[in-house]
């Protein structure tokens, strides 16, 4: 057994920062726990940081780094796809296990990282890739091992998250909010990655494959990010009992998987509802536990760096055991994984909010609610507001679980009415039973 595990860090940004911080801070107490000292002897960055212990080595050669006989494990925490991926691939080549937080990255190249690093020989852990702090990958890849999951629920970006609640309990500006988080932190380099929910899409396509067993397929996540959420419909859902939240879904259907990233109205009494601020929460369904929420820090350098030292202890125990690896990447061993199809956009079944703005004719109502039943769609609440000073009316209708494709066509039929002026907005609804 070796008396040091030396760690390089590859990437001096929030969460670098973090995990040199957290090996300072919690030296003691992670030696008591895994026998050894565990030792940063490099960093990789561009520009020499002054407040780094002197022993440890700077260098911007990370490929260096990678490759170093005196480095056990690589922690990639640069972002990006590209610097990141040659750097990933060169420590895998190299027979060093890795710990990454990069979700896009994974997302998108993870078959090919993980079949890489299984030929190698090596684990590449990734536990601080999706929702930060909350170890929800540990959960789903391990204690739930013995559950077939039925669907995940999840508010997976805290930007997009802080932003809902600040716009729907103080009645901030978007542009505001999304400073804000910039400033503390939580949001992605490229912000539209938060608020066009990509980042949750490529989080989403993780969680899916650890609980269906199924390879990452991010380019098949529908996804719909929160820039069009207009604080009306905020106010309308929460007086019909809702709120609107930024979620990713991943359900198991009958025909195949729904993968789906979207804002959604969800019942205010259910827990997801009051998950407010930067935090993140993930819901799962399995049997036979049944449902269980996980909550926590989604974001930020200390929960960052949790997750990514809870991931260097668990390779410690790896190396210590002298195994090659222990649980698979994906969850299920590699030629279980299933081809299972994806189901598109049209065949997505879930309820909806539809406000329509309407002229105050005589038989309106009649007609949206005729073509919503020829349509088979079942209506489950419906309000009329008082007339707006330019004698329009705004009508809220909330329906039951309904074919995508059936709610397309109905919203067609409905907006070539005359007697409707605008575009019918629409929201999805899930009431998480
Ligand atoms: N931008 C991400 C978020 C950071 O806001 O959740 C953590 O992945």
């Amino acid at each position: 057994m070796k008396d040091k595990i030396n760690i390089a860090v590859l990437g001096l940004g929030t969460v670098g920062t973090g995990v040199v911080n957290l090996l300072k801070d919690n030296a003691v107490e992670l030696s008591r726990r895994s026998g050894h000292d565990i030792c940063i002897t490099h960093v990789g960055t561009r520009r020499q940081r002054d407040d780094i212990d002197p022993a440890i080595k700077q260098s911007d050669d990370l490929m260096a780094i990678a490759a170093d006989d005196d480095v056990d494990i690589v922690i990639e925490v640069i972002g990006g796809k590209t610097v990141a991926k040659d750097v990933i691939i060169h420590a895998i080549k190299h027979k060093k296990h890795v710990v990454t937080a990069n979700k896009a990255l994974l997302a998108e190249h993870g078959n090919e990282i993980f079949g890489l690093a299984e030929g190698h020989g090596v684990q590449v852990r990734y536990e601080a890739a999706v929702a930060g702090g909350i170890p929800i990958i540990k959960i789903i890849r391990e204690a739930l091992a013995a559950n077939k999951v039925d669907w995940v629920a999840g508010i997976i970006n805290g930007t997009g998250n802080f932003i809902l609640t600040e716009m729907q309990q103080k009645n901030r500006r978007f542009g505001d909010v999304l400073k804000e988080a910039q400033a503390l932190g939580y949001a992605e380099a490229d912000p539209t990655f938060d608020v066009e929910g990509i980042d949750a899409a490529h989080k989403l396509s993780l969680l899916a494959s650890i609980a269906f067993g199924i390879p990452l397929q991010f380019n098949k996540v529908y996804c719909e990010g929160i820039t069009k959420i207009n604080l009306q419909d905020v106010v309308y859902a929460k007086e019909l009992g809702y709120t609107i939240k930024h979620l990713g879904f991943a359900f198991r259907r009958e025909h195949g998987f729904e993968l789906r990233v979207h804002p959604t109205l969800i019942p205010n009494s259910t827990l997801l509802a009051n998950v407010n601020g930067v935090k993140n929460a993930v819901m799962v369904d399995a049997h036979p536990l049944g449902q269980s929420l996980y909550y926590g820090d989604g974001a930020g350098a200390g929960a960052t760096a949790s997750a990514v030292m809870a991931d260097v202890m668990d390779l410690i125990y790896v190396i210590n055991a002298n195994t090659p690896s222990d649980v698979p990447h994906l969850a299920f061993v590699p030629e279980e994984l299933s081809d299972t199809r994806i189901l598109s956009s049209d065949e997505m079944t879930c309820g909806y909010y539809l406000r329509l703005t309407v002229k105050d004719e005589l038989g309106v109502l009649a007609d949206t609610t005729r073509i919503l039943s020829e349509n088979g769609i079942n209506i489950d609440a419906i309000m009329q507001r008082d007339a707006h000073k330019s004698g329009l009316v705004p009508v809220i209708i909330l329906t039951l679980p309904v074919l995508e494709s059936q709610m397309n066509k109905a919203i067609k039929e409905i907006e070539a009415l005359g007697a409707v002026t605008e575009p019918v907005v629409r929201i999805r609804l899930e009431s998480l039973e």
